[in-house]
């Protein structure tokens, strides 16, 4: 796989530490599907390894990504101005599969979104998104999915639920009982902990898209490998085998 060449058309700040990247592809990225990623190589050179960034959005050779400042790529990504080349590889890893027959539940924590905002989108109308972050800022990363009417909780009480979103989940789930649903998650390691703990009694299936750190994105280095309950072989590359897995499959 080459990488593709672009160019920035916006780098938009959209919450504190958040931004939204637009970048015009030279040629076409193929079939994209929700939960897949890119590799992408940080402008200005400093940063050697590329970073891998879910697909926000693919419409028309336009990528969008959405994400958060936690380190020296995305610092350096952050300051990147408009018409700044850009080199891509992508679309990689597994997928979300959606079944026709389970009800849908979205679930994101913070940054997490950008992970299955394209899937919320496939699901519009059928799925009950919800959505948790520290305070009313960060509900922001929620703009172009409001009407999606997202149950939304902050740490802080600034809007909506005062808790974490499991916790809002845990007092929707009642609603679904006996009923045939299935989750969609993605946010930090914590959410999914406490997630996986929620569910557990109802063995409600759920799909989760798992954030590794990695080289080469590309299933060469092993370098981003995770623990699962497969005896035959326990370690699954995340760039690979994922980052999209089965909840029930990986050790947590
Ligand atoms: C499949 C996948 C999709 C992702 N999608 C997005 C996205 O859409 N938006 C977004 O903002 N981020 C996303 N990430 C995370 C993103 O890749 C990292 O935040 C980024 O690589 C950090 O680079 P950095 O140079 O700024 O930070 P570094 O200087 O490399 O690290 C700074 C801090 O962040 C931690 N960190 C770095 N990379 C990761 C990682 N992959 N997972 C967990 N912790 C990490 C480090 O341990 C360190 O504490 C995704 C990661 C994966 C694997
Ligand atoms: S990052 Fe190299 S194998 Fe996954």
């Amino acid at each position: 796989m080459d990488d593709i060449e672009g160019k920035i058309i916006s780098n938009k700040k959209i919450a504190q530490g958040h931004y939204l990247l637009r970048i015009r592809l030279s040629r076409s990225m193929g079939m994209v599907r929700p939960g897949q990623f890119v590799m992408m190589k940080i402008p200005g050179g400093e940063v050697f390894l590329r970073r891998p960034f879910s697909i926000y959005d693919y419409q028309q050779g336009i990528l969008t990504v959405m994400y958060k400042v936690v380190g020296k790529g995305t610092e350096q990504l952050s300051k990147a101005p408009k018409g700044t080349p850009v080199l891509t590889l992508g679309p990689l890893g597994r997928w979300f599969t959606v079944s026709d027959s389970a009800i849908p539940i979205v679930v994101a924590g913070g940054i997490g979104f950008a992970g299955v905002s394209a899937l919320a989108k496939i699901l519009q109308g059928k799925a009950s998104i919800f959505f948790g972050c520290s305070a009313l800022d960060e509900v922001s990363l929620l703009k172009g999915a409001m009407h999606f009417h997202p149950f939304i909780a902050t740490l802080d009480g600034s809007c909506g639920f005062k808790g974490n979103v499991i916790q809002l989940l845990k007092k929707h789930l009642k609603g679904w009982k006996g009923k045939n649903v299935e989750i969609f998650a993605c946010g930090p390691e914590n959410m999914v902990k406490s997630l996986k703990k929620l569910i557990e009694p109802y063995k409600i299936p759920c799909q989760v898209l798992l954030e590794e750190r990695m080289a080469c994105g590309l299933g060469l280095c092993f370098g981003c490998v995770k623990k699962t309950t497969d005896a035959q072989e326990p370690y699954k590359r995340v760039c690979k085998e994922g980052p999209v897995f089965d909840l029930w499959e990986i050790s947590l």
